[in-house]
């Protein structure tokens, strides 16, 4: 099949490419000349484990396209996919003016049926919005389809390729059946292909990010209660997440959730709410917790200095929102810095891919190191912020010999409790008996 994905950000790349990797023709456009013509000469712009290889691949054997030209990309396409960015407005709500400015001009150049897909997380509504934006200019027959991906940082090629479901939202027969046809390779283990209309497909994607944002700020706050009553967070945690009802995944407390996702989808999804004059209260909460959440750690920090961090120098491991990604926002890491620094202490960073980005924000207000150990050279004490699976199993001697008292405080709990106290650390993490 032809297809074209408009915006070659984070979703549209992945999407792209792997829709070429299962033998599609595919087009990506984007106004970014600077980004197409990397892309076009097989830089990848994005980090992303796996995805490189089957970019390089596809690019290779020319099934995937690099333009600037809307007109000239979506000239065969049977099916044109918009994965464009859906910013927080000043009010929380989602900004549509990117997708609704490409849907004016779709009407204008549509000259067979196409089936014109929004992959971006939209309010509920949106595929009307589009739908009316592109009929405007439109002379052909064409249908709007909502398909919300549910991929991951860090694992978005094995989420793609093996997805637990795809979400199609339509009410047009002859869409469903394009959109079937494009996505069966990617369903054949049984895991299914959910039809629904398209509001239900929009309100499908915010009430899953969440409900899973819900349930790890419930996880943190059993943390906070667990410590208070003398409790252990990976009891209950596995205490509870053997019922099947509950389940075993994203019941992990730590420092908060960050990333582009889930801060940005509980507020539109509070804003949608509003708007239909609904206070949607369990999600006001939710967004409240992980706000503190993100500073857990400081108390703790602060009571082991007795209230003072004026000079301290800490080193903190781990900056991106999660591992295997080099994404920054709303990482917990960075409001810890911002914190620590205000206390007048100092920091020293280190992370595997997201220091470059981490300098593009906060420039030298931390020191930043070649590896995790030199991280450590005359710190105080060592903050985990981020669960690198090379952070699990360090070398102790070299941490003991590098930092100046044997402290480490961990957000992201990677360390057993009483291997470190075997160890000597003063060792406090999240929800675990000291
Ligand atoms: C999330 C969803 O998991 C995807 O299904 C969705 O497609 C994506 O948002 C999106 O809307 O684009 P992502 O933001 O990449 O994906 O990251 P997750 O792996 O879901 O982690 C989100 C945050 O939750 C991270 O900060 C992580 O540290 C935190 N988390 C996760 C916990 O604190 N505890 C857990 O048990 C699990």
């Amino acid at each position: 099949m032809k297809i074209t994905v408009v915006g070659t950000g984070y979703v549209g790349l992945v999407t792209g490419t792997c829709f070429a990797e299962t033998g599609n023709d595919v087009t990506c456009v984007d106004i970014d000349v600077n980004k197409v013509s990397k892309l076009s000469a097989g830089q990848i712009t994005i980090y992303e484990p796996g995805l490189e290889k089957l970019f390089e691949r596809n690019l290779k054997e020319e099934r995937l396209h690099f333009t600037t030209n809307l007109a000239e990309g979506i000239q065969d396409a049977q099916v044109i996919f918009l994965a464009l960015p859906t910013p927080p407005g000043e009010d929380g709500s989602a900004d549509l003016s990117y997708i609704l400015k490409v849907a004016d001009q779709l009407g204008v150049l549509l000259k067979d049926y196409k089936v014109i897909v929004d992959k971006s997380t939209v309010p509920v509504g949106t595929a009307d919005k589009v739908h009316a934006a592109i009929a405007k200019n439109a002379k052909v027959e064409f249908d709007v389809v909502s398909n919300p991906e549910f991929l991951r940082e860090g694992v978005a090629v094995e989420d793609f390729m093996k997805p637990d479901r795809v979400v199609i939202g339509t009410s047009s027969e002859r869409a469903r059946k394009v959109m079937g046809d494009l996505y069966a390779p990617f369903v054949r283990q049984g895991n299914p292909i959910i039809y629904m209309d398209e509001k239900s497909a929009e309100l499908t994607k915010y009430a899953a990010n969440s409900f899973l944002a819900t349930k790890i700020s419930f996880m943190n706050e059993i943390a906070i209660l667990c410590e208070k009553l003398g409790a252990d967070v990976d009891m209950v945690r596995r205490g509870i997440g053997s019922d099947d009802r509950i389940g075993k995944r994203f019941l992990f407390p730590g420092i908060g959730y960050g990333g582009s996702c889930f801060p940005k989808d509980v507020q539109a999804l509070v804003k949608s709410s509003q708007e239909v004059q609904y206070a949607f209260r369990i999600l006001d909460a939710v967004m409240d917790v992980n706000e503190k959440q993100k500073l857990f750690l400081l108390p703790k920090i602060s009571n082991y200095y007795k209230g003072n961090l004026k000079g301290k120098h800490f080193a903190l491991w781990g900056l991106a929102f999660k591992p295997n990604t080099d994404d920054i926002r709303e990482a917990p890491a960075l409001y810890i810095i911002d914190a620590l620094v205000k206390e007048g202490a100092t920091v020293s960073v280190f992370d595997p891919e997201a220091m470059p980005n981490v300098k593009g924000v906060i420039g030298e207000k931390v020191t930043y190191a070649d590896n995790q150990y030199t991280a450590l050279e005359n710190a105080d004490a060592l903050i985990i912020a981020t669960e690198w699976s090379v952070f699990r199993t360090p070398d102790f001697d070299k941490i003991t010999s590098s930092l100046k008292e044997k402290v480490v405080f961990d957000g992201r709990n990677l360390f057993d409790v009483p291997r470190m106290q075997e160890l000597g650390f003063f060792y406090e993490s999240v929800g675990r008996k000291p």
